[in-house]
C-alpha cells in the first residue's frame, strides 16, 4: 500500500565520497556516514539520498557502475550498507539510494561480453552500430562534450555514450535488459530501501533511427531534445519498471528529469498514472549555472517555480531543490558572500524550503557553503571537468581564462568535503583528502555553526523543525502574491490547519512590501533572519536578504 510518508519528509543528499572519512585514506566512506547519523537526525531531515556507493571503476565518481549489488570497496562493505539501513531505520530515517539504469560502466561484466565479439548474446544489451563515411553514425554529442559515440577496434563498430566514454548507454528496447534492472531494483526493494533516486531518467529512450540532431551540441545538459532526451515511448520504460517493481513497495522515488516541462509534469508525476513519486526538474537552475555572471532575475525564478507549484496543485507533488553535486554552490551566483552571507544563505533557504513539495538539501548547503577556490588546473577531479578543460584549451583559450571559467561553473566546486570543524582538513579525514577541502572551513563548520545561534546551520534546523510540525507547510496550496515585485520572492501557503506568508528579500537592497490582506500588527513572526522589526516603519522595509516567515491565522 501506498502512503505517500515522502511528502512528509525532509531529503539530505550525501555524496558519499566527501561526507566523512573513516580510515584515513582521504575518500569519504560509509562507516563514516555512520558516525555522522546523530548530527543528520539532531538537524531533523528524515531522509537519506545516498549517490552511488555501488563498485565502480570511478570514471564519473560512482555513476558508472560495474556491479549494481555490490559496494565500491573504497566505501565500505555490504554488511556496512546493512548497518546502514538498519542504523537509520532505527532512527525512525530512511534511505534512498542512487539508480543509474540508462547506463553501465564499461567495466561492468554486461558490457565485456557485450564488446567481445558481434554475435555475442549480449551484444544487443548496448547500443552498437555501424560508422558512416568514415565517422560515427551521426552527429550526436555526449552530454559531457565530444561524440556520443566510441568506436570499438575489436569489433569495428561504435557504440554510444551520452556521459563520458566510459559509460556506455544500455539498450532499453531489449527486453532482456528491462527484465534484468526490474530484477535489481527489487533485490534492492527486498533489501529495506526506501526509495530512488533516478539518474538520467529521461534518456533511457533513443529517438528510433538515430536521426542526426538540429541542435547535436545543444546547452549543457539540454542536448539534443527530441533524439536522447524525453523521447516519446520513455515513460513506456518507467511504466514497466514501475509495475515490475518499484510500485508494489511503500517507497519514495524521485527522477532526475533533464528537459521535462512544468507542463508535461504531470504524465511522469500524476498520481493517477503510477509512474514517479517527484521529478528534479531543471529549468530554475538554467538561471544560474550556466550563465555569465549576471544578478539574479527574482521574477523570472517567481514565473518558473510558481509554474512548477501550479503544474502540480492538482495531482503530483514538486521535488523542491537549489544544489545538488551537478551545480557549483547556488550562495555564490544569487547571495552575497562578503557583506551578507548569512542573511544570503538564509533568504534563498527559506524562499525555496516552504513551498509545496519535499524539500532536499545538498549536503554542506545547510551550513551556507559557497564556491571553493581553485588556483590551478590540476586542482580539478570531475571527468567533465577535464572534458571541458581540453575542448576550451583546444579552441585556443589560455589556461587563465579557462581557470576563470571553470572556477564559476566545475561541479567540484559543490564536491568539497564536508567541513565538520576547524582542525586538520575540516575534520573530513586524517589523510590526504581526494579533493582539497573548501578554504572557508575555518569559519564555515558544523562545529563552530553548533556553537552560534544566528548560524545558517541552526537557521536550516530551524527551518526544517517548522516545516515537520506546520502540516500546512507541507500541503497547504500554493499562492505567489506580489507577483511583479522585483526584488520580493513571497507566497501564501494556506489549508484548513492555518495558514503562512513567506516573504524574502533576494536582494542586497532595501525593499518595501505590505501585504494589505495581512497588516503586520496582525501577523506572528515564527521564522526571520534578522531581529523582530519594532515598529510599522521596520515592518514595512525588509532590509538586506531579510526573510520572515511568518503565521497569518
Ligand atoms: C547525472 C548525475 O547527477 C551526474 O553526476 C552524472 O555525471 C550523470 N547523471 C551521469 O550518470
Ligand atoms: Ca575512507
Amino acid at each position: 500500500m501506498k502512503t505517500g510518508w515522502w511528502r512528509n519528509a525532509v531529503v539530505y543528499q550525501v555524496y558519499p565520497r566527501s561526507f566523512m572519512d573513516s580510515n584515513g585514506d582521504g575518500i569519504g566512506d560509509l562507516p563514516g556516514l555512520l558516525q555522522r547519523l546523530d548530527y543528520l537526525q539532531w538537524l531533523g531531515v528524515t531522509v537519506i539520498w545516498l549517490c552511488p556507493m555501488f563498485r565502480s571503476p570511478n570514471d564519473d565518481n560512482g555513476y558508472d557502475i560495474s556491479d549494481y549489488q555490490d559496494i565500491h570497496p573504497e566505501f565500505g562493505t555490504m554488511a556496512d550498507l546493512d548497518r546502514l539501513l538498519e542504523e537509520l531505520h532505527r532512527r525512525g530515517m530512511r534511505l534512498v539510494l542512487d539508480l543509474v539504469l540508462n547506463h553501465t560502466s564499461d567495466e561492468h561484466p554486461w558490457f565485456i561480453e557485450s564488446r567481445s565479439s558481434r554475435d555475442n548474446p549480449r551484444r544487443n544489451w548496448y547500443v552498437w552500430r555501424d560508422g558512416r563515411n568514415g565517422g560515427p553514425p551521426n552527429n550526436w554529442e555526449s552530454i559531457f562534450k565530444g561524440s556520443a559515440w566510441a568506436w570499438d577496434e575489436a569489433t569495428g563498430q561504435y557504440y554510444l555514450h551520452l556521459f563520458t566514454r566510459r559509460q556506455p548507454d544500455l539498450n532499453w528496447e531489449n527486453p532482456e535488459v528491462r527484465t534484468a534492472m526490474a530484477a535489481m531494483v527489487r533485490w534492492w526493494l527486498d533489501k529495506g530501501v526506501d526509495g530512488f533516486r533516478i539518474d538520467a531518467v529521461t534518456h533511457m529512450k533513443k529517438a528510433p533511427g538515430f536521426p542526426d540532431a538540429p541542435n547535436p551540441q545543444g546547452l549543457e545538459f539540454a542536448p539534443a531534445y527530441g533524439c536522447h532526451m524525453c523521447v516519446p515511448g520513455v515513460l513506456d520504460f518507467v511504466d514497466e519498471l514501475a509495475r515490475t517493481s518499484f510500485a508494489r513497495y511503500d517507497v519514495m522515488t524521485v527522477g532526475e528529469a533533464n528537459g521535462v516541462s512544468a507542463a508535461q509534469a504531470v504524465e511522469w508525476v500524476g498520481e493517477d498514472r503510477g509512474r514517479l513519486d517527484m521529478i528534479l526538474q531543471f529549468e530554475h537552475w538554467h538561471l544560474w549555472s550556466n550563465q555569465p555572471r549576471v544578478a539574479l532575475d527574482v521574477r523570472a525564478l517567481k514565473t518558473i517555480l510558481t509554474r512548477w507549484q501550479l503544474a502540480l496543485a492538482e495531482s503530483g507533488w514538486n521535488a523542491l531543490y537549489l544544489e545538488n553535486h551537478d551545480l557549483p554552490r547556488v550562495l555564490s551566483r544569487w547571495g552575497d558572500t562578503v557583506r551578507y552571507r548569512y542573511e544570503s544563505a538564509t533568504a534563498l533557504a527559506a524562499m525555496y524550503f516552504l513551498m509545496r513539495g519535499t524539500p532536499f538539501i545538498y549536503q554542506g548547503q545547510e551550513l551556507g557553503m559557497a564556491n571553493t577556490v581553485f588556483t590551478s588546473l590540476d586542482d580539478f577531479r570531475d571527468r567533465f571537468a577535464y572534458n571541458r578543460i581540453e575542448r576550451m584549451r583546444a579552441a585556443g583559450m589560455d589556461d587563465a581564462d579557462i581557470l576563470a571559467e571553470m572556477s564559476l561553473t566545475a561541479r567540484d566546486n559543490s564536491r568539497t568535503p564536508m567541513p565538520w570543524n576547524n582542525g586538520p582538513n575540516a575534520g573530513f579525514t586524517t589523510g590526504i583528502p581526494w579533493l582539497a577541502v573548501n578554504p572557508e572551513y575555518p569559519a564555515i563548520n558544523v562545529a563552530t555553526e553548533r556553537e552560534e545561534p544566528r548560524s545558517v546551520l541552526n537557521f536550516y534546523r530551524a527551518l526544517i523543525a517548522l516545516r515537520t510540525t506546520e502540516p500546512v507547510l507541507a500541503h497547504g496550496r500554493y499562492r505567489l502574491v506580489a507577483k511583479r515585485h522585483p526584488q520580493v520572492y513571497a507566497y501564501l501557503r494556506e489549508s484548513e490547519e492555518g495558514r503562512f506568508l513567506v516573504v524574502c528579500n533576494l536582494t542586497a537592497e532595501p525593499a518595501t512590501f505590505s501585504h494589505r490582506a495581512f497588516p503586520w500588527q496582525r501577523v506572528k513572526l515564527r521564522l526571520g533572519n534578522y531581529p523582530t522589526p519594532r515598529d510599522e516603519g521596520e515592518w514595512g522595509v525588509l532590509r538586506a536578504f531579510e526573510a520572515r516567515v511568518v503565521e497569518v491565522g
